[in-house]
């Protein structure tokens, strides 16, 4: 007991000394590189910090819906969508997807284009207009997309799916 009472208290006079020791050490200009690293770390802390990443659930049904109206985000948030097919219909007559699209498009315009594009494309055209999109799916199946949120607004997206669109619709909201 004494002499493991002994040792802990070297162990302990040791440490102190080589505390003792660094400290000693310290010049000034070591002091002032600590002050210069505490102010940046004080301006990194004053800027608006970076939005969280966030993710998003969302489902498609056999009846033709999306379980959610509105989507909200933050500008420049990371932001994942995972579309989910919670129906049982095969792909070819009830496929979804998630079509985020840019403020000024047409819809019945991109709708007509996405119906061009055919299945083997996702119902997916080649457009400016698209912010982002998932592939799509049939009943029980899943996939995701991840991207940035882009400015303050409110945007529409949308199941591209031939016909869904009018009841396959929402708003995403960026704050
Ligand atoms: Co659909």
């Amino acid at each position: 007991m004494i002499k493991k009472m002994k040792k802990i208290l070297m162990m302990s006079m040791i440490s102190v000394f080589v505390l003792a020791s660094c400290g000693g050490g310290d010049t000034e200009e070591g002091k002032e590189e600590t002050k210069e690293q505490s102010k940046k770390t004080e301006t990194k802390d004053e800027k608006p910090s970076q939005p969280q990443a966030v993710t998003i659930e969302i489902e498609g049904s056999d009846d033709m819906k999306f379980n959610k109206k509105l989507i909200k985000v933050k500008e420049g948030q990371e932001v994942t969508i995972n579309l989910k097919h919670v129906g049982e219909l095969p792909i070819k007559s009830m496929g979804h997807n998630w079509v985020l699209l840019k403020k000024d498009t047409d819809l019945d315009e991109f709708n007509m284009a996405a119906y061009e594009a055919g299945i083997e494309n996702n119902h997916i055209p080649e457009s400016d207009n698209i912010i982002a999109h998932t592939d799509l799916v049939g009943g029980g199946e899943q996939t995701s997309v991840t991207f940035t949120a882009p400015a303050k607004g409110k945007y529409t997206f949308i199941c591209s799916f031939p016909g869904h669109m009018s009841m396959m619709k929402g708003t995403f909201l960026v704050s």
